[in-house]
Parts: structure tokens; C-alpha cells; sequence
């Protein structure tokens, strides 16, 4: 249920009757508003996404996957093995997220060396694939082709990912991390209210290929419903033959095949060669800092650790000690240092194989002091095409993400994705595996939004074995040498932003990490030149503030679709909160 917190009304009437612009007296701190959190739920729900405990945290986006994560390491398992095994089922339980046909990105902090290694296995673009591959003969985009169907698939690099993983740090055998997905295939997952809206929301993509259709929709082609249980026979026994071979070489090749064969049957790009040639790489980490935090992200190909690092580094110019969290001053601040960020990112992010990314100039101090001194404190600056009457970009219930934290001091944050709910709709034939529709997050031609609204340019064109940008944002904070928040979240281009304001609502405003997660948020991505803020939003005066400032607003339950899971260190030891706005569930021992 969705609901205004009550407000006292009375500090705004003073806070607003000093002057006009943002730039005016903050509320004192004895009179600081409670949290106006964008979902309420009731006490049990709570106790499903919230969890604290004294070892080891674990949040994630699915009810049973973060149950089995908890069952590997009880069982002896490292972080790194639960991780695997969080992989493989969260693919099962939330199949229109993620899974085998993907992608994604992984920080794992190892305690014993205090080195961060950031894995990324990312779908690239297949060899046949060039900056002309979406458009038609007039230079038009072809409607969405990169979004539905076999050309919007790039390779993917699930599967090679797992192995690197447990090569370099897994301890059980794999046959023993990867079986309990098998078994949820098999047993079946019970459809839950984002499951049944994706299913509902893309019926007519999957009726359009009987193996999505068969997997699915009932027989009469009517989408499961709420509380039903969804059986995935074939993705159990293509779990099972994986996880029996251990992911030898030559299963990953039969299974290759058996891609490629779907992918020629139906002439799309992709080929055998593309997939046996796929390699991960391992990346330095994205580095920032935000008063005496250090911040540890995903470097490009993503653009979403560096939307975090880049928000904090301008806001950090402000100190912030003034301000409350959820005013119209700090709201402003942070939507104003958005826009900046999304205007450098379409400039100049893209696959670092391919181009060069000034990334040591646009994380530096000097820059981000540069940036904090054209945000105008009274006033909304317009971005360069205004587009007020436009809708927020479409809502996802894609993507994955989660967290975890042990008393070590490892941690391990991945975010993960088939791209789009359902990725290209298609299901590889008699695998049970969606295949992606990544091809989208490339900039099909430039100033052309993608589903999320981004627009690129060159930097992001689309090349033959190149990774398209990504806004995924796995995100490390350490202080004083210690993990003290872990989080990420799915979300498109809002993925930067929602990591960025759930660090804030934690680090500096000191809010419980349930409130830091539950606040409702706002996002601002430069173009379209609009104010996303999730309902109910701040209060009524707040509210006016920025209206009457110059911003274009749009209020509106999803305004700022994403889910953060989020674990940390207490007083108590560890919490973990996956976003009550979904299903999923922490828990730790
Ligand atoms: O890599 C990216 O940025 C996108 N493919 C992520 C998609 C996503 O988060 C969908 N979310 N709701």
C-alpha cells in the first residue's frame, strides 16, 4: 500500500515564507520531518525484506534465492559460492530479469587482501553487428528491433562468468552450488506480483515464440496468474546437465550450439564463433570519495558507477550538513548535479575497448568542483531540449541485483540482466533459457533514445564485438578500512541515481537502512528535461519550491522504477533490506 506519511505542516509554511529559490534558512534539526517513505508495509512484509544478523548478510531480489544463498554457506560455502548459487536461482525465480541468456556485473571484496575484483561478463555485440544494423534505408531506426526478437540479442557471458568465479574463489563443487536452482525449476516458483505484471505486461511478445509461449502462458495463451506455480522443466534439466558436466568446457560448447542454432534458425546476428570467442574481463574498480567514505563502483563499460561516484563528488562541494534529507534544497542540488552527470555520460561513456573514456578527469576533485559551480541554487538550469509534456521513460520489471557482507569483512555486490522484462522474449529451444535483447543498450543512432530514454552518441555506437553502456551500479562503501554499506539495483539509466540517493539517505542523513531504502526518489537525466519523483514525494511546500523554480514535474508511483538491495553494517552487526517495493527477502546468521 502505497501512502503520504503524515507531515507537520507547520516547519514548511515557516521554511517556505523566508524567501523564494532554493536557497534558503534549512529547517532546524530538532524539527527534522520523519521519513516519507514511497511504500508501506505491514509488519510481516517488513520482516521479509529486512533482516539482521550477526555474521553474514545476504539481500536479494528473490524469496527463495536468497534462502538457498544462506543454505551454501551454511552448508560451508564462501561468499563467492553463495554468490554463484544467487546467480543461477535468481534466474529461475525471476526469469524475466535474468539469467543464462545474460549478463551482469561483480565486485567481490576479499577480505584477505582488501582488493576489490570486478568481473565483468556483459553481453557484447555479436561480430555481424555495426552502427547501420538498426537502421532503415532513410536512416530511421527500425522500431523495436533492438528490443524484441533474435537481432536484439548480444552474446552473452553468464555462464563463462560462473566458471571464472569458481575457478579463482569457489570452495564447493560447483555440481552442489548450481542444484538448488535445478530443484526451484523444477518444484516451481510461485508466481508473485512482479512475476505476474511481467508475464501479463509482454503476453504478446512471448505468444509470438511457442517456446516462451509454452513456458510461459497456460495452453489458452492467458498469463499465469498470482499465487500459481510456474514450472520450468526444460531450464531444470538444462540446470541439471550444467551442473553435473561442472560447466566443463564442453557442456558450455553443446550449449553454445544449441544457441547459435536458435540464432540461425531465425536469422539473427549472432553466431557460433561470437560465442565460443566471448571472454570476461576483470577491471579495476571505479574509485570516489564522499566525505571520509570510500566509494567503490563499476567502472565503464558501465556508465552507472560512474553516475554514483560523479553525484557524490559534486554534492560533497555542498557539505550537505545543512541540509535535510527530502527538502527541496537537497532535492535540487542532487537533481541539478544529475543532469550534469547524464550530460558527460552520453558525451563520453562507451565500451573502454573501443574508445577512450577520460575517466580519471571526470572523477576528479577539480572537475566536480568545475560542475558544482554551474548548478544555479535558486533556479532549475534547462537542459538543452525541453520536453515537459513527456511520460517518464517506460518501467522495467527486469534486472537484477544483490548484496551481500560477511564478518570477514568480503563482500560481494552483483547486478545482473537480461536487459528488458523477458529480455527479447525468444527461449532457446528445449534449453528453457530467455535469451537478452542487450543490443539495446547500444545508441542505435545518435540522439535516439533508447527504452530507458538514453540518448548516446559515437561513443556508444554499435561495433562488432563491443559492449553496449550499461547504468549498472554495484556499489562498495568503505570507512576507516571497513565494508559499511553494499547495494545496487536494477532500474535502467535510474539505477545511478537510486544508488546515489539510498548511499545519501544512509551516510548523511543517518537514516535506518530500511528508511534509506523505502524514501521515495527522485531522478533527473537530462534529457528529457523532468523531475522523476516517486509518490508521494516531498511535502506539499517542498513540492511547490520546485515547481515554482523552474522544474518540469512528474509525480507518479513509478516515476523512478528501480529496487535497491541494500546490506550494511549496525551497531547490532549487519542489516540487509531488499527493496519492499518488490518480493524479494534478506536474511543473514
Ligand atoms: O545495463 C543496463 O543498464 C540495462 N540493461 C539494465 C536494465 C534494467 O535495469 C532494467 N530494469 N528495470
Amino acid at each position: 500500500m502505497k501512502m503520504r506519511a503524515s507531515f507537520g505542516l507547520i516547519p514548511f509554511i515557516l521554511f517556505v515564507s523566508c524567501s523564494s529559490g532554493f536557497n534558503k534558512p534549512q529547517t532546524k534539526s530538532d524539527m527534522i520531518p520523519p521519513v516519507i517513505r514511497a511504500v508501506e508495509q505491514t509488519p510481516d512484509q517488513r520482516a521479509v525484506s529486512e533482516a539482521h544478523a550477526q555474521h553474514v548478510i545476504i539481500s536479494t531480489q528473490g524469496r527463495v534465492t536468497t534462502q538457498i544463498a544462506k543454505g551454501i554457506l551454511q552448508r560451508g560455502g564462501n561468499l563467492v559460492d553463495a554468490a554463484i548459487a544467487a546467480s543461477f536461482a535468481i534466474g529461475v525465480e525471476r526469469p524475466h530479469s535474468t539469467g543464462i541468456g545474460g549478463g551482469g556485473f561483480m565486485l567481490f571484496r576479499d577480505a584477505a587482501t582488501g582488493k576489490v575484483h570486478v568481473l565483468d561478463f556483459r553481453e557484447r555485440a555479436p561480430s555481424r553487428a555495426n552502427a547501420e544494423v538498426f537502421l532503415r534505408k532513410d536512416g530511421s531506426v527500425t522500431p523495436l528491433a533492438s528490443v524484441e526478437g533474435i537481432r536484439s540479442v548480444a552474446v552473452p557471458g553468464f555462464l563463462k562468468a560462473m566458471v571464472e568465479l569458481h575457478r579463482k574463489f569457489g570452495k564447493l563443487p560447483l555440481e552442489e552450488v548450481i542444484e538448488p536452482a535445478a530443484n526451484l525449476a523444477d518444484s516451481g516458483v510461485k508466481v508473485y506480483p512482479d512475476l505476474a505484471e511481467a508475464i501479463s505486461e509482454k503476453r504478446d511478445l512471448l505468444a509470438r515464440f511457442p517456446e516462451s509461449r509454452k513456458i510461459f502462458l497456460h495452453k489458452d495463451g492467458t498469463p499465469y496468474q498470482l499465487g500459481e506455480k510456474l514450472v520450468q522443466r526444460d531450464l531444470a534439466r538444462t540446470l541439471r546437465w550444467l551442473a553435473r558436466a561442472s560447466l566443463d568446457e564442453w557442456v558450455i560448447s553443446e550449449f553454445n550450439e544449441k544457441i547459435a542454432g536458435e540464432s540461425i534458425r531465425r536469422k539473427g546476428l549472432l553466431t557460433m564463433s561470437d560465442l565460443s570467442r566471448y571472454s570476461t574481463r576483470w577491471l579495476d574498480p571505479l574509485l570516489g570519495g564522499y566525505k571520509d567514505y570510500q566509494i567503490i563502483s563499476m567502472p565503464p563499460p558501465s556508465g552507472g558507477g560512474f553516475q554514483v561516484v560523479e553525484t557524490l563528488n559534486i554534492l560533497d562541494h555542498f557539505g550537505l550538513s545543512d541540509m535535510t534529507a527530502q527538502s527541496a534544497p537537497f532535492l535540487h542540488l542532487f537533481a541539478s548535479a544529475s543532469q550534469l552527470v547524464f550530460a558527460d555520460r552520453s558525451q563520453y561513456l562507451g565500451d573502454p575497448a573501443f574508445i577512450r573514456v577520460p575517466m580519471k578527469d571526470l572523477t576528479s576533485k577539480g572537475y566536480s568542483l568545475e560542475q558544482s559551480q554551474r548548478i544555479d541554487l535558486n533556479h532549475h538550469t534547462p537542459s538543452d531540449v525541453v520536453n515537459p509534456g513527456r511520460p517518464t521513460a517506460r518501467e522495467s520489471t527486469s534486472t537484477t541485483h544483490f548484496s551481500m557482507m560477511d564478518d570477514q569483512g568480503n563482500v560481494i555486490v552483483s547486478t545482473q540482466t537480461i536487459n528488458g522484462s523477458f529480455g527479447s522474449g525468444i527461449v532457446v529451444r528445449g534449453l528453457g533459457v530467455v535469451l537478452n535483447d542487450e543490443m539495446d543498450d547500444f545508441s542505435a543512432k545518435p540522439g535516439v533514445e533508447n527504452m530507458y530514454g538514453a540518448v548516446g552518441g559515437d561513443a556508444n555506437s554499435i561495433a562488432p564485438g563491443k559492449t553496449p553502456l550499461s547504468s549498472m551500479a554495484p556499489t562498495i562503501v568503505i570507512q576507516n578500512n571497513k565494508p559499511v554499506l553494499a547495494l545496487g539495483a536494477p532500474g535502467g539509466t535510474r539505477i545511478g541515481s537510486c544508488v546515489a540517493e539510498v548511499a545519501l539517505n544512509f551516510l548523511q542523513f543517518k537514516m535506518s537502512l530500511y528508511d534509506a531504502v523505502s524514501a521515495f526518489r527522485i531522478h533527473h537525466q537530462w534529457k528529457p528535461d523532468i523531475l522523476n519523483i516517486e509518490a508521494p514525494g516531498p511535502s506539499a511546500a517542498a513540492f511547490e519550491v520546485l515547481r515554482k523554480d523552474g522544474y518540469a514535474i512528474n509525480l507518479a508511483p513509478k516515476a523512478v522504477p528501480c529496487r535497491v538491495m541494500a546490506v550494511a553494517r549496525d551497531s547490532g552487526g549487519f542489516v540487509g533490506v531488499s527493496d519492499p517495493r518488490d518480493d524479494g527477502a534478506s536474511a543473514g546468521f
